[in-house]
């Protein structure tokens, strides 16, 4: 096999209460990357988008993450990626890490899978460092094992997939720019204890809920005391999006990641479909460009066009 079509979710990253330490996977958006091997030596990025995105390799996220595996691994031949991004860079719903996650699990897959999945977001992580500065994998790792993962440990990396209940999520992407570097710089070092022991309730709380698919308890655990009070200032109307959803019977929800989207869980699609609803009243009213989409959590994450 010398080329392959790979489809890599986006993610939502943090889950509310779990900063850089849990994420899932989205059923859509998907962006499309091509891999072929090739005679020359190294890395060859071509954009089949609009995003102008660098294609020095070094500068690239699926450059940066390839560069990482191709360290661990000895070939005589390149390899050529075909970028074709449909989750808009910057939207806070893990663009960066499913391109590199994706040219990780294609490329592994043309070289006959020699890496384990801990080893391909390993390698992918080195791409966030490129994006963000930071080798955070709870996008990541969701878009490669799909579903809901936890990160117990970023270095060395320990991830956990979890079980969770069927889910529809509305997401509302407010066309603003959020830089994950910059939401990451205006963070506290340090938290509160009381704060600290909240925090590890509702973590706790949300991972049980999952697990035993009880929908109250996923509910009343999606309450970040920690990172939400700091990084809402960025995103419009934030509160009353969020009130506003629960009243149209959301679960809960938050920021997707470091924002600027907003994501919110739901029992069913109609429930969800009110939320969207809902959103847009409030965004409708201000002179602000947004897009959203209702879509399910996925159980499966990159996929190989087969
Ligand atoms: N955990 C990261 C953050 C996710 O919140 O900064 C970025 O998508």
């Amino acid at each position: 096999m010398n080329e392959i079509k790979v489809f890599a979710p986006a993610t939502v990253a943090n889950v509310v209460c779990g900063f850089d330490i849990m994420g899932f996977a989205l059923q859509e958006p998907c962006d499309v990357m091509t891999i072929k091997k090739i005679k020359e030596k190294g890395i060859s990025i071509i954009n089949a988008d609009n995003y102008n995105l660098p294609t020095a390799p070094e500068k690239n996220v699926c450059g940066g993450a390839l560069l990482a595996m191709l360290k661990e691994v000895e070939i005589d031949f390149g390899f050529e990626i075909i970028s074709e991004k449909k989750i808009k860079p910057g939207s806070g719903i893990g663009s960066s890490a499913a391109s590199a996650a994706a040219v990780v699990v294609g490329a592994n897959e043309l070289l006959g899978r020699p890496f384990s999945k801990m080893d391909l977001v390993r390698f992918a992580t080195y791409g966030e460092e490129i994006a963000s500065g930071a080798r955070h994998a709870d996008n990541i790792a969701p878009c490669i094992f799909g579903g809901v993962t936890i990160i117990r440990s970023n270095h060395p990396l320990d991830i956990i997939p979890i079980t969770c209940p069927d889910m529809f999520v509305t997401i509302v992407h407010p066309q603003i720019e959020v830089k994950t570097a910059d939401a990451r710089a205006m963070l506290k070092k340090e938290v509160l204890l009381t704060d600290a022991v909240t925090q590890w309730g509702n973590v706790a709380g949300l991972v049980a809920g999952f697990l035993q698919k009880d929908y109250d308890l996923i509910g009343r655990s999606l309450c970040d005391v920690i990172i939400e009070p700091i990084r809402s200032v960025l995103i419009p109307s934030f509160a009353e999006i969020k009130s506003k959803s629960m009243q149209a019977g959301a679960l809960g929800g938050g920021i997707s990641g470091s924002g600027p989207s907003v994501f919110m869980l739901s029992k069913d699609k109609p429930t969800a479909l009110r939320v969207e609803q809902s959103i847009c009243e409030v965004y409708d009213k201000l002179d602000l460009e947004y897009n959203t989409y209702v879509t399910t959590i996925s159980h499966e994450g990159v996929r190989i066009q087969p």
